[in-house]
């Protein structure tokens, strides 16, 4: 693949126009070689305008072709030059300037980050690298005395320099320094929750709701308690062919739940707001999710009313990766003005319709899948259901209130299905695989100790580049038996559904991570979860489960799979009907009678 020169800073209408054509090229020579050696059928088809505006599915197409399948956060490079595209809006080119991370604000660095890429390192979308070594904090794991020093903490010396100390476990310890300020993402949290302190949290939640009492009450309100005590009284052991048992916390009260929230649940969806950060919903990429439920909910026939009065449930269709889009100010690691934009819009919606402050916002909700949108709904939306793909305990979400949205990296908004399904378990020769970016630093721990350590492990970094990589890096998946998904810069990564997408049993590594459709599924099934500290005793964690056990959660694995699919019509147990469905579960469980 050419090489292609691009000055963002020095953009002008001209050379936008010239880097398309080349980029089109490009990605025309990409796509027929790909059809020539890999079976890419509808390939060439993705050039092509489709039902969608004409500019738009090019742009698409193009960051479609160059993007780097392999390396998640590379793939926000492209979404973002598409992005641009779309939106035609100029000021965004200013925003693509080479930046330097030196703040303290954390969830910026991941964008500031794909500036520095995108400014100086944009071949063919495969080896993208960023650069970044020379900035950030290096972790080492060093082996200790135990006696030494077990406490975990920061250690100041003289002359500013800062180390923190964390335990790995009894051998290890995880030492940092760096002598500018500590970023968040860069560094391990400082509080840890695991998967049955969390379990034990949602019955406690579910026990005693924090939701507000609604002011007064309302006919629905009747709605959601029959439904409750119809839930809890689930009859058990209902036959359902449907439904694999395993999967489920309760399957019963699953299957009662989701019978009553396809004939009682009611959604009003306001149509305050205007676009393109609402109502615009964005259907491919990283944060794609939040734009495959507001479509498939705004275009809904069965739960949307358009009479408020019948509703139990209050949807605000706003996207959090367009909120950041028009209204952060590149460098000026400041978002207050999106926080503050959605506050006015909350305090809007509460002073002109009676239903916010009827329950302090309890029964509306919220899809956002943008990592910035825990902060972002901070506050002003706290008694919201948040659906969050950033769901992260230790950033505010609540386990029995909010919705861990799963994040989805859709590459063809028409075919989101594409590539779908992987190798039986039997045929599945690599034990355990890994490849991507060094985000974070739990992934440096995990290559510290696993890279070519064990033939066993295939855990590597990016993987490198060319035209069949990206195939390669899908082969892998469905070939191997453990996919490793461990946290980059935040606790979740589009991994997961990738691993369950090519029916690969999902390790997850992300200590405060909650994950998707907690409240329902039971994820012990159909993956593993492994602490942080644990990465060291990762292979004999693995290897201790047996072959007959391995061949249950690979089952499990297939049959959890259609819960995270979205579909272009949707149907029935897919990712759009479990969001709404987790959504309409925690309600019903947080609802207080009056
Ligand atoms: C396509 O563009 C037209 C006008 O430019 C606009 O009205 C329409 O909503 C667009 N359609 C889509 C699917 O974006
Ligand atoms: C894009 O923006 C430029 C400059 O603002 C404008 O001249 C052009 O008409 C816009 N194109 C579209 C398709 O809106
Ligand atoms: C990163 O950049 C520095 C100079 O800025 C260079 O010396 C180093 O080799 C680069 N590292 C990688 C991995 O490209
Ligand atoms: C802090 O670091 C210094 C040397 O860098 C070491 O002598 C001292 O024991 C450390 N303190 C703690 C509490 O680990
Ligand atoms: C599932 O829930 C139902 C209804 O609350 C209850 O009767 C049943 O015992 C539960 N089953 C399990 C396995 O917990
Ligand atoms: C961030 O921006 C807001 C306005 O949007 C401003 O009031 C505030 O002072 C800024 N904060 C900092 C630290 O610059
Ligand atoms: C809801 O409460 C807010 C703040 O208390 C108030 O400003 C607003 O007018 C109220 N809305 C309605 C519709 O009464």
């Amino acid at each position: 693949m050419k090489k292609i020169p691009i000055q963002f800073q020095s953009f002008n209408q001209i050379e936008k126009r010239k880097w398309l054509i080349i980029v089109v090229l490009v990605a025309t020579v990409h796509l027929f070689c790909q059809t020539l050696m890999l079976p890419y059928g509808t390939a060439l088809l993705s050039l092509l305008p489709d039902h969608e505006n004409t500019s738009y599915s090019t742009q698409i197409s193009n960051s479609e072709t160059l993007e780097d399948e392999l390396q998640e956060e590379s793939f926000k490079v492209f979404e973002e030059v598409a992005l641009d595209e779309i939106v035609n809006d100029t000021s965004a080119q200013n925003q693509l300037e080479n930046d330097r991370f030196v703040t303290d604000d954390l969830r910026e660095t991941r964008h500031e980050l794909l500036s520095v890429d995108l400014s100086s390192n944009l071949e063919d979308g495969v080896s993208i690298n960023n650069n970044v070594s020379n900035n950030e904090i290096k972790p080492k794991i060093l082996e200790v005395n135990v006696n030494s020093f077990t406490k975990p903490g920061v250690n100041k010396s003289g002359d500013g320099m800062q180390a923190r100390i964390l335990p790995i476990n009894e051998k290890y310890v995880l030492f940092q320094t760096d002598g500018r300020k500590r970023m968040r993402c860069l560094m391990p949290p400082k509080s840890v929750m695991y998967n049955d302190q969390m379990n034990h949290l949602l019955v406690r939640n579910r026990r005693s709701s924090r939701a507000m009492r609604p002011r007064w009450s309302s006919p629905r309100d009747q709605d959601i308690l029959t439904s409750k005590v119809q839930i809890t009284n689930a009859p058990s052991r209902m036959a359902d062919q449907q439904l694999y048992a395993p999967l489920y916390r309760n399957v019963s009260m699953f299957k009662r739940s989701y019978e009553l929230m396809e004939s009682t649940l009611k959604v009003y969806v306001y149509k305050d707001g205007d676009k393109p950060i609402f109502h615009q919903p964005i259907m491919k990429g990283l944060y794609a999710s939040e734009g495959w439920f507001m479509k498939l909910m705004e275009n809904n026939k069965k739960f949307v009313v358009k009479d408020p009065k019948k509703a139990h449930l209050f949807y605000m269709p706003f996207s959090s990766r367009m909120l950041e889009h028009k209204l952060y100010v590149r460098n000026s690691h400041n978002r207050t003005n999106l926080r503050d934009f959605l506050k006015i819009y909350a305090e809007k919606l509460a002073a002109k319709y009676p239903f916010w402050n009827r329950t302090g916002g309890a029964d509306h909700f919220l899809v956002a899948c943008h990592d910035w949108a825990p902060y972002e709904t901070r506050h002003h939306m706290e008694y919201c259901i948040k659906a969050l793909c950033n769901a992260d305990v230790t950033m505010g979400f609540k386990i029995g209130r909010d919705v861990s949205l799963p994040e989805c990296y859709v590459r063809s908004a028409r075919n989101p299905h594409r590539d779908l399904g992987g190798k039986s378990a039997s045929d599945r020769h690599i034990f355990a695989f890994y490849a991507g970016n060094m985000h974070g630093y739990l992934r440096k721990i995990l290559l510290e100790y696993w890279e070519n350590k064990d033939v066993d492990m295939k855990i590597m970094g990016p993987m490198p580049p060319g035209v069949a990589s990206k195939m390669n890096y899908i082969e892998h998946m469905k070939s191997s038996k453990y996919c490793i998904c461990p946290k980059g810069y935040e606790v979740n990564s589009p991994r997961v559904v990738e691993a369950i997408f090519y029916e690969c049993v999902p390790v997850i590594i992300s200590d405060n991570f909650v994950p998707p459709f907690f409240e329902v599924l039971n994820w012990d099934a159909f993956s593993i979860i492994v602490a942080e500290k644990d990465v060291p005793d990762l292979k004999s964690i693995l290897a201790a489960i047996t072959d007959e056990k391995y061949k249950e959660l690979q089952y499990a694995v297939k049959k959890v799979q259609r819960h995270f699919l979205w579909n272009v019509k949707p149907l029935k147990y897919d990712l759009f009907h479990m969001t709404l469905h987790s959504i309409w579960y925690n309600r019903v469980f947080q609802f207080k009678p009056r």
